[in-house]
């Protein structure tokens, strides 16, 4: 995957997204919406804001900031935006969210929702979102994540070379995306009725330089994905 692929594949897609990926990815943009919802007058960041589908789901108190690197998915969100009148929605900005303009700790809750696995570098991606976040602010990420077998998988494995055409990686680890991040694992829940996709709620960490290594023993929740280990092995959380 590389930014001009990213911008080929999402420039194709941005009439018909709505319509396509709309519908069955909305459990999950409900899911984590609803969890940052919790808290109130925060101001939120979202990454690959695509074309806004989550945008109206935001309270009203809450500040929003999107970015996005696709101009054409971009003018979707904007005209949701103006169509729906949400005046809490302060930017939406052209940006490669692997390069954040932000400075550290702008933001008490930054979300990426089916981001993670069409980003070049993904754990870039996870530093970015980390250091524009506030010490033990939330970072909500909804992918869809390796399956463990099933038809599921197989389906994965043999698309899995198209990523470049398809715009997103069907093979997509999740360990290698935190492990070393830093960052402390709250949840990770299936987002029903489609449970192939998955909210992982965390907490950044308190303070930069004291960020631990590892989060291993926050995956025990997680049904159906495959964890890869750092020996190489896959287990299950
Ligand atoms: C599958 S769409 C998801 C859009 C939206 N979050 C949703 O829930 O529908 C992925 C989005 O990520 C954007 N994207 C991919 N790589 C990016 C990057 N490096 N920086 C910012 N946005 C990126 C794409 O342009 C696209 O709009």
């Amino acid at each position: 995957m590389d930014l001009a692929s990213i911008r080929r594949a999402y420039k194709r897609y941005a009439g018909m997204y709505d319509v396509v990926f709309g519908a069955v990815m909305n459990p999950g943009r409900k899911l984590a919406v609803h969890t940052a919802n919790k808290k109130p007058n925060q101001r939120v960041l979202e990454v690959g804001v695509g074309t806004g589908l989550a945008l109206p789901l935001y309270r009203r108190d809450i500040k929003v900031v999107g970015i996005d690197v696709s101009p054409e998915m971009l003018t979707r969100a904007r005209e949701k935006v103006a169509e729906e009148g949400l005046s809490n929605i302060e930017q939406l900005l052209e940006m490669d969210a692997e390069n954040l303009t932000f400075s550290d700790a702008s933001f008490d809750t930054v979300i990426a929702m089916y981001v993670a696995s069409v980003v070049p570098h993904p754990r870039r991606l996870m530093e970015e979102m980390c250091r524009v976040c506030k010490p033990e602010g939330d970072i909500i990420i909804v992918n869809h994540f390796t399956s463990v077998g099933g038809p599921l998988r197989a389906v994965e494995f043999l698309i899995n070379p198209l990523s470049k055409t398809l715009g997103w990686r069907p093979e997509f680890e999740l360990r290698p995306l935190l492990d070393g991040a830093g960052i402390e694992v709250k949840a990770i829940r299936p987002a029903y009725p489609t449970p192939m996709f998955k909210v992982i709620h965390c907490r950044n960490a308190p303070a930069r330089a004291a960020r631990p290594q590892a989060v291993g023993q926050a995956y025990a929740g997680m049904d159906g994905a495959v964890l890869a280990r750092a020996d190489g092995r896959r287990s299950r959380g």
